[in-house]
């Protein structure tokens, strides 16, 4: 399975934050906000990875993950030239994707727990569509699902003004390869998007969109506005203090994984100086 990290979109929630970086680059506490969804995918099991990034943002994403062998994987980028919408992600990633099945992952989406590697594994290699669902308590603002009696999965609505339940779709999905030619034929919204929604939805008509609800042992933080990305700053703080370690590193995931070496792990932490970051990553050897 390949995964897609889409890194692009105009940012103007945060500004200024945004005016001189992408969103995706933000701090969210003690690491770059990518670092988050990336370390999710290798939890995965992916190994190929494309970051999607606007046209003048694409060299500071260089600068920061390279091209991917210092964590034992392979990163590959491409450019989105305007934020046309999440599934155009399916049409530029086309010729990256090929004949495998894809995994997309918005770049300013969270998610920890324990077992998470285990459950994500679990997604890939289905037929079909398969979403996580999340309980919230603003489902306004997200994609809502809607489920019958069964727990089966009915509707699915983009931000609607009236959610018809408390779960949304948080930006995680994981696709098998139809989802290129289906993502062609979708036409853009009235705000002038191409909507994974939509997609979800001709995925749903077909009965093969599979939806995962994420326990409460798994946690999901959005980063979309200023408060959301305070909060999941402190979200992460919080938890790495109360655990007594880091989440989502990802050269400590690859190094769990054994992608890497003790050597190149200690090559990676030097790179980081004496930042607290750095020692995190040597203390993991001793
Ligand atoms: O966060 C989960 C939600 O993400 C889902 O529940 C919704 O169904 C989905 O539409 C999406 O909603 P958002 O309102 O959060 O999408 P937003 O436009 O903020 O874009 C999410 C990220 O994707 C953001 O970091 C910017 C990036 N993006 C967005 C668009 C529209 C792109 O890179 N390219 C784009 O064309």
């Amino acid at each position: 399975m390949k995964g897609i990290i889409l890194a692009g979109g105009s940012g103007t929630r945060l500004a200024p934050l945004t005016l001189p970086t992408s969103k995706q680059l933000l701090p969210v506490y003690d690491k770059p906000m990518i670092y988050y969804p990336l370390s999710t995918l290798m939890l995965a099991g992916i190994r190929e990875v494309l970051v999607i990034t606007t046209p003048h943002e694409q060299e500071q994403f260089k600068r920061l993950l390279s091209d991917g062998s210092q964590w034992g994987i392979s990163i590959s980028y491409a450019i989105q030239e305007k934020p046309e919408g999440l599934a155009q992600a399916l049409l530029i990633g086309e010729s990256f994707i090929g004949t495998d099945s894809v995994a997309l992952i918005l770049g300013d989406n969270i998610f920890y727990g324990i077992g998470m590697g285990t459950a994500l594994k679990s997604m890939s290699g289905r037929e079909g569509a398969t979403v996580f669902a999340y309980e919230v308590t603003n489902p306004q603002e997200y994609g809502v699902i809607e489920f019958d009696t069964a727990g089966k999965a009915i509707s699915i609505e983009e931000k609607p003004k009236s959610p018809r339940s408390n779960f949304v779709i948080p930006g995680l999905y994981f696709y098998d390869n139809q989802a290129v030619e289906l993502a062609k034929s979708l036409t853009p919204s009235a705000r002038g998007e191409l909507e994974i929604t939509d997609l979800h939805n001709l995925y749903l008509s077909n009965s093969q969109l599979n939806v995962e609800v994420l326990d409460s042992t798994k946690t999901w933080l959005d980063t979309g506005t200023i408060d959301s990305l305070h909060l999941a700053a402190e979200g992460v703080r919080k938890i790495e203090k109360e655990i007594g370690r880091k989440i989502n590193v990802p050269e400590e995931v690859s190094w769990r994984l054994g992608l890497i070496s003790n050597d190149q792990l200690l090559q990676e932490a030097d790179k980081y100086g004496k930042s607290g970051y750095g020692d995190y990553l040597r203390a993991l050897i001793s």
